[in-house]
């Protein structure tokens, strides 16, 4: 039977024990830095596969910041002493599976293409927010403050590229709805 993480158990006035919650928190990072770096994979595919230049841009820059939000990850695991590992967390790389299937969906229309690809882009970049805002409230709570800035600094780039996908869909979509109204004479 599965029972709770010990890393949860309390300590008898109901607080959580800092070590445990420690471990957990590195073990995360870790977790983390491996997402990352499939996820780093697959942006420059995205951003290969975009045929507006406009999302191009924006998928090839988040390359760029995620190398950098992997270099911060890993001054993390190297101040703690956690070695690199290999794996995500099953629940990370069944998103990207779900994610390369949803690119790969409508290949046939460039335009929907985009849009497949902004949105796999929206999902992965929305996992990474609400995983950077776990890591940095757990930080922020250990006293670990480098660790905190470091993650509360990648979330507000992750989260300025989900805004600017959001825009670029919605641009994406009325410009797609003008061309429509244009070839059958609305
Ligand atoms: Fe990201």
């Amino acid at each position: 039977m599965t029972t709770v993480t010990p890393a949860l158990r309390l300590t008898g006035d109901g607080a959580i024990r800092q070590e445990p919650l420690r471990r957990l928190l590195l073990r995360q990072v870790a977790e983390m830095h491996a997402a990352e770096k499939d996820a780093l994979q697959v942006l420059a595919e995205l951003a290969a596969a975009a045929r507006s230049p406009r999302l191009g841009l924006l998928l090839r820059l988040h390359v760029a910041e995620t190398r950098e939000h992997i270099t911060r990850l890993r001054h993390i695991m190297d101040r703690h002493g956690v070695p690199a590992g290999t794996l995500g967390s099953r629940g990370k790389r069944g998103l990207l599976e779900d994610c390369i299937e949803l690119a790969c969906s409508e290949a046939d229309d460039p335009t929907v293409r985009d849009t497949a690809l902004a949105a796999v882009a929206l999902h992965l970049e929305h996992d990474e927010i609400a995983s950077y805002q776990v890591l940095r409230m757990w930080a922020s709570q250990l006293g670990m403050h480098d660790a905190s800035d470091a993650m509360g600094m990648t979330m507000g780039e992750e989260q300025r590229l989900e805004s600017r996908l959001i825009q670029w869909s919605a641009a994406h979509h009325r410009a797609s709805q003008g061309r429509t109204a244009f070839r059958t004479g609305e």
